[in-house]
């Protein structure tokens, strides 16, 4: 026993092994005190604890007097020199460079410290007594299999390397390798790390990435990072294609979506005359591009709305047949409940009570439906625009801005109502209205209320009267100020005079 142990302090002090626990024990404190993410400590571990196991051993067959102490000696002490590399090198970049942030490319770190293995193990090797020369020499066939076994992992290296220096590629772009395509992780000596938007993790080998096309989604010299995305969709031939665009991109470009960016403005083009549609595609510029999919589902719903507002559809196959038999009972029954939705919709709204049944009769025949996607603008401030909403369903968002800052001033939930201002007086739009999920709005226009208006003129009066009323209400709520009595008399009558005038009544002179 006391042999052995005679033995094992002789191993230690070879191996330098007290040296090699304190420089071992000194990095797993730092590492783990000082760096968020444990550095390598596992391969260290290991490396350290062969080092121990094969002198343990050594000792052993020393004691006994063996001839192959040596034999686990040598290895013993290889497994100590790497593992002292592998300390001065979590200790080197992990604590210190990281600490001082200065930044080396992992691959660059990871190349350096496998050539210092490399070296120590050699020099540990020459020192043992073990003649490389000769070794690496004399077997011409040992070397041509490395050199084959390392063609790959050469190639991987230098694709690293040369994606390090040129930063050709750079961690969080977006890249498309073939079918692939998500985000950079890291780039690694032998591989990239590329995150997908399915949450899979694809280690792309370098020499792969080197020998094939990549694309950098999104990025162009000098430009905001954004993808142009493609959304498709069919209209067919009875509405014509200037007016499929037209409508398609008023509604995208005055949408305020996110991830959608307003420089480029999206556009909307017609693709190819097909047999019985044309193809279009609305082509917008994505400013986050891990949400892709999501985003055109957004743009493809207001193309959707947007088609349904100007009265066209998508199409449909041409060789589709609808079955459904339109009788003439349900016919008026469609048409009755859209009358009486209409009617309700108008007693919502109080600036038409003096209204006689005939008369709402006659608004509700002209109002047209409107319906509108999460994001659209309804009416924008300072707009010219003579119509009324009448919000069925939905809730939607009024916005001020004031001195280029905007501010939400009010939310209105139907059955409600708004745009009177520039219906009644002709006056700009005084707020911002944007759709804050699916809202089904009816719209009335001014030549529609005129054909009542100049039925009854005395209408005005009333119609003064609320908008007073109600410009006092959004006045008071925008600027936080009292209702004041006395100036409301001359806001009414300034109102009438304006909607006669509007109107072109006879009262205006
Ligand atoms: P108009 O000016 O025609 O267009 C924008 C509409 O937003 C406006 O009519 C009102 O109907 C509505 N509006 C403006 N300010 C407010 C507010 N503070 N609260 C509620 N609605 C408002």
């Amino acid at each position: 026993m006391g042999d052995f142990y005679e033995a094992l302090k002789g191993e230690f002090s070879t191996g330098r092994t007290v040296w090699l626990f304190a420089l071992y024990a000194l990095t797993v404190v730092l590492v783990r005190a000082l760096v968020a993410k444990t550095v390598r400590l596992r391969a260290l571990t290991f490396f350290f604890t062969m080092h121990v196991v094969f002198l343990l051993a050594a000792a052993g067959l020393n004691a006994k007097e063996s001839t192959i102490a040596a034999d686990f000696r040598v290895p013993g002490l290889v497994f100590g020199g790497v593992a002292a590399v592998g300390c001065i090198a979590a200790l080197l970049f992990g604590v210190l460079m990281s600490r001082a942030r200065v930044q080396m490319p992992r691959v660059l770190q990871d190349v350096l410290v496998a050539i210092a293995a490399l070296l120590t193990s050699l020099s540990v090797l020459s020192r043992a007594g073990v003649n490389l020369s000769g070794l690496i020499a004399t077997s011409a066939v040992a070397t041509a299999v490395i050199g084959f076994a390392l063609q790959d992992f050469m190639g991987n290296l230098a694709g690293g390397l040369a994606l390090q220096v040129d930063n050709s590629i750079e961690v969080g772009d977006w890249v498309k390798v073939g079918d692939l395509s998500g985000k950079v992780l890291e780039i690694r000596w032998r591989y990239v790390a590329i995150e997908t938007r399915n949450w899979e993790t694809v280690l792309v080998p370098n020499s792969v990435i080197m020998k094939n096309q990549v694309l950098v989604l999104g990025r162009r010299q000098g430009q905001p990072l954004q993808l142009r995305r493609w959304v498709y969709f069919n209209v067919d031939y009875r509405f014509q294609p200037s007016d499929v665009i037209d409508a398609v991109t008023t509604a995208v470009r005055g949408a305020k979506l996110q991830r959608v960016a307003a420089d480029p403005p999206p556009n909307c083009v017609l693709m190819e005359l097909g047999d019985s549609y044309g193809k279009y595609a609305v082509r917008y510029w994505l400013t986050d591009i891990a949400v892709d999919d999501p985003t055109d589902s957004e743009v493809r719903t207001l193309v959707y709305f947007a088609l349904h507002r100007a009265g066209m559809r998508l199409s449909i196959p041409a060789q589709a047949v609808f079955v459904t038999q339109e009788s003439r009972e349900r016919v008026e029954d469609k048409a009755k409940q859209d009358r009486e939705r209409r009617r309700l919709a108008l007693t919502h709204v109080d600036l038409f009570n003096d209204l006689s049944e005939d008369e709402r009769t006659v608004l509700a025949h002209g109002m047209r439906y409107a319906p509108f996607c999460k994001g659209e603008v309804i009416t924008r401030q300072g707009a010219e625009a003579h119509w009324l909403y009448l919000v069925d369903d939905g809730q939607v968002s009024v916005r001020v801005t004031d001195q280029g800052l905007e501010k939400e001033v009010a939310q209105l939930k139907g059955p409600s109502f708004f745009g009177e201002m520039s219906l009644m007086t002709g006056e700009p739009r005084s707020a911002t209205v944007v759709a804050m999920g699916d809202v089904e709005c009816f719209r009335l226009d001014k030549e529609t209320f005129r054909k009542v208006l100049t039925q009854r003129p005395q209408i005005a009066e009333g119609v003064a009267k609320v908008l007073a009323s109600r410009k006092a209400e959004l006045d008071s709520a925008r600027f936080h100020l009292g209702i004041d009595i006395a100036s409301r008399g001359k806001t009414e009558a300034d109102l009438l005079l304006k909607i006669q005038k509007f109107f072109g009544l006879s009262g205006s002179s």
